[in-house]
């Protein structure tokens, strides 16, 4: 069976939840956005069919949905979809064209062709990229880096860790031409200093990750990082990475992605535990919050008492680096909270904080 027969097969759960982060996310920053600009593009830049065998819809399908919904609103969201197989973007054509029928754009042809004439529909117009290709070899860094660099720019890119981590294995193997293994990765990272930064006793996935995200970070000024799991196993699927210049984009899509992930575990949790322990429920996730704040003033403290002062946005970013999509807005307020009751932050006042607020640890 072809890789896009069996991937279409049904939805799985883990791209259900890709979903759901990307949807919110087109909901909340879009909008934002396109107030501001008169109009926002959503970039799939590779769609697929628009449905799964299932029924269930796919990213092309569900942005054309929004964008539809909100069709009314005084800012138009645009939609281009970039699918290279013939018989999947007929696919895409014949579902997403009468949904939003002036506001979609779809391209017969591989994302890194598509790339010049994209950049030129966009104009200055801020745009969010959705990179979701099958492994890493449809990326390559020459066709992202113009993307990443224009301005108003946000993407979500499915990065295939594992892959790429495999690929880095090889080439310090012993397998033959180790080296044609390093040269698709350097195409991929759009270096070879990985070659000399990642050592042969390193976890490669783990290395190779990180040297992708400081690329990415590189280029678009940020980038954090979310690994999906697969729910029931704890099995790694993809890094999602997340790149803007916005910190406020990055709020928003840390708060997404950790709601997202709790709901599921949530339902995981609860289809798995026994019927008379259901009603427990809501004091494990009472416990389980309370430790994550707990875990998480632990954290800022040690951040904040390396800087001694600090404002309170900057300290949540720079938490972002290891805690992202771990702990929401809330959390990071209810764990600065505490440190302030506890007298290890000095402040004047006791209540509300502001991003831009001076925090002093004592
Ligand atoms: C992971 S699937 C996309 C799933 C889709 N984004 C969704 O969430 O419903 C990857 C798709 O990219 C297409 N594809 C593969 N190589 C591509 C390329 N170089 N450029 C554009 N599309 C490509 C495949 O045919 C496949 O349909």
């Amino acid at each position: 069976m072809r890789k896009t027969e069996s991937f279409y097969a049904s939805r799985r759960e883990w791209s259900e939840r890709k979903h759901q982060v990307l949807l919110k996310y087109l909901g909340a920053a879009t909008r934002i956005l396109a107030t501001r600009f008169g109009a926002v593009y959503f970039v799939d830049g590779f769609a697929g069919p628009g449905y799964y065998e299932d029924g269930a819809p796919g990213s092309p399908v569900l942005a054309a949905q929004h964008a539809a919904k909100v069709s009314t609103e005084p800012y138009p969201l645009r939609l281009i979809n970039v699918e290279v197989d013939e018989k999947l973007f007929q696919q895409l054509e014949q579902h997403t064209t009468h949904i939003a029928p002036t506001l979609v754009t779809n391209f017969c042809c591989s994302f890194e062709a598509a790339i010049p004439q994209i950049l030129k529909l966009l104009g200055n117009l801020p745009a969010f990229f959705f990179i979701d290709p099958f492994g890493v070899k449809d990326i390559p860094w020459e066709a992202l880096e113009p993307v990443l660099k224009r301005p108003y720019t946000d993407a979500l890119i499915n990065f295939h860790g594992r892959t790429a981590g495999q690929l880095a294995g090889l080439f310090f193997s012993q397998v033959r031409r180790p080296l044609s293994y390093g040269e698709r990765l350097n195409k991929v990272l759009g270096t070879d200093v990985w070659q000399s930064q990642v050592k042969p006793s390193d976890k490669k996935r783990e290395a190779i990750i990180q040297c992708y995200l400081e690329q990415v970070a590189k280029a678009r000024g940020i980038a954090c990082r979310h690994d999906v799991r697969d729910a029931t196993s704890g099995r790694y699927k993809y890094s999602l990475i997340f790149a803007s210049r916005a910190r406020l984009a990055f709020h928003i899509m840390n708060d997404i992605l950790c709601e997202t992930e709790r709901e599921y575990e949530k339902a995981v949790q609860g289809f798995k535990l026994q019927k008379p322990l259901r009603g427990l429920e809501a004091q494990f996730q009472a416990q389980a919050e309370m430790m994550l704040i707990q875990e998480l003033k632990e954290q800022l403290y040690t951040l904040g008492k390396a800087k001694g002062r600090v404002r309170y946005g900057d300290l949540c970013f720079e938490a972002y680096r290891t805690w992202f999509a771990r702990a929401k807005g809330s959390h990071y307020l209810a764990a600065v909270k505490q440190l302030i009751q506890e007298g290890r932050i000095r402040r004047d006042r006791l209540t509300g904080v502001k991003p831009e607020e001076w925090l002093e640890f004592t």
